[in-house]
């Protein structure tokens, strides 16, 4: 197997560090071995200080981004629990198929596409009734838009809900700040602007989540993803390090996202955050130049996320398929969007001035092919 190198640039996977792919290798250990303990530990830690969080319970679940999501919703909604979802696109659509799934009662509040929602929408719905859970995604990947967070997390808390986030496509890309925002629990996933590989869905809980789980009047229904098993062998706050078999973790993708979190941390969130923005900055300067536009409203664009308009009487298939040739994957848009926008992402790694230059002039290329 020879899989082609690629500049990945669409909505993840993006490439990781080579460093990380490199710890991917490292010796494999069982997953009750004392140094893999010491692993998930530090783990713990890193992913913490990246959540900006102190919640005890922070781990990469051995699931993709989806799974995070799905186990917050299974283990804080139990059947006839109201819950309040923001749609501005597909992904919001997701978290409210989740929530019913767990068996809420699900109220929708929409936005058009490209759009964010106005806090005082939340506001007249959890005043109309309240409800226990309010779900928003942060970064919406289908439509390059960033919601803020404050004035929801604000609103659900006073109205007594748990405040839930989607940050799957924003943590270590742009500030989440799970505590000082007043998140009470938030998804992540681990290819996207953290720099690993898929197949990790970092959570974390607050105690407000935790008192929730731990109240059901309900069994939890599911058990790969019940909270109190996964603590079991996670280690729960102030219990003892015994770890108890729960299932095998994927050792050797902790130890990528282990490097991944290391780097992170090392570079320094802010440095990270600003390398994410100087990096769009850069792709819409040069997008700009070649006669292209971004699909989301400049007021709240997402840095690692850009929905680009396809021009008139170019064929979007064509343009991808000769990218693609040239080693540079960039994505089609969503729903709505399909056919008449790329999604681009500059993520973790990629999120580089350097990687920005290959992939316009890729971009210029292809484009003056379709012209000729
Ligand atoms: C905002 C958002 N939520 C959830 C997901 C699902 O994550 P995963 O594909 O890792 O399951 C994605 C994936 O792109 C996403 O962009």
């Amino acid at each position: 197997m020879q899989p082609p190198e690629r500049l990945l640039t669409g909505p993840g996977p993006s490439n990781p560090h080579p460093e990380v792919t490199k710890a991917l290798a490292a010796p494999l250990v069982g997953h009750l071995d004392p140094f893999f303990l010491g692993v998930m530990d530090e783990t713990m830690a890193n992913l913490r200080t990246v959540f900006g969080t102190s919640n005890h319970h922070t781990i990469p679940m051995s699931a993709t981004g989806s799974g995070g999501l799905e186990t917050i919703m299974l283990n804080l909604l139990e059947p006839g629990d109201e819950a309040v979802v923001g749609i501005i696109g597909y992904f919001g659509q997701r978290l409210a198929a989740m929530a019913k799934k767990a068996g809420a009662n699900v109220r929708i509040i929409e936005e058009e596409l490209g759009q964010i929602i106005d806090p005082a929408r939340l506001e007249a719905a959890l005043n109309e009734k309240p409800a226990k859970l309010v779900a928003v995604v942060h970064a919406e990947t289908s439509t390059g838009a960033c919601q803020p967070l404050g004035d929801l997390a604000r609103i659900a808390r006073e109205h007594g809900a748990l405040f839930v986030v989607d940050c799957v496509t924003s943590l270590a890309g742009m500030p989440v700040e799970v505590d000082a925002t007043g998140i009470d629990a938030a998804g992540s996933c681990s290819q996207k602007c953290i720099g690993a590989p898929p197949g990790l869905g970092p959570v974390t809980f607050g105690p407000r989540a935790i008192e929730a789980a731990k109240n059901r009047t309900h069994p939890t229904p599911t058990w790969y993803f019940d909270l109190d098993l996964l603590f079991q062998y996670w280690g729960d706050a102030g219990g003892t390090k015994d770890r108890v078999f729960h299932h095998t973790a994927p050792v050797s993708s902790i130890y990528g996202f282990h490097k991944a979190l290391q780097l992170i941390l090392e570079e320094g969130l802010e440095a990270r955050y600003q390398r994410h923005r100087d990096a769009h900055a850069h792709l819409v300067a040069g997008l700009e130049k070649m006669g292209l536009s971004l699909f989301t409203p400049a007021s709240h664009r997402l840095p690692m996320l850009n929905v680009v308009n396809i021009p008139e009487g170019v064929d979007d298939a064509c343009v991808r398929k000769g990218m693609l040739e040239r080693g540079i994957e960039i994505a089609p848009g969503f729903g709505h969007l399909k056919g008449k926008a790329w999604r681009v992402g500059l993520m973790g790694y990629n999120a580089r001035v350097e990687r920005v230059d290959v992939l316009l002039a890729g971009l210029e290329d292809v484009l003056r092919e379709q012209r000729l």
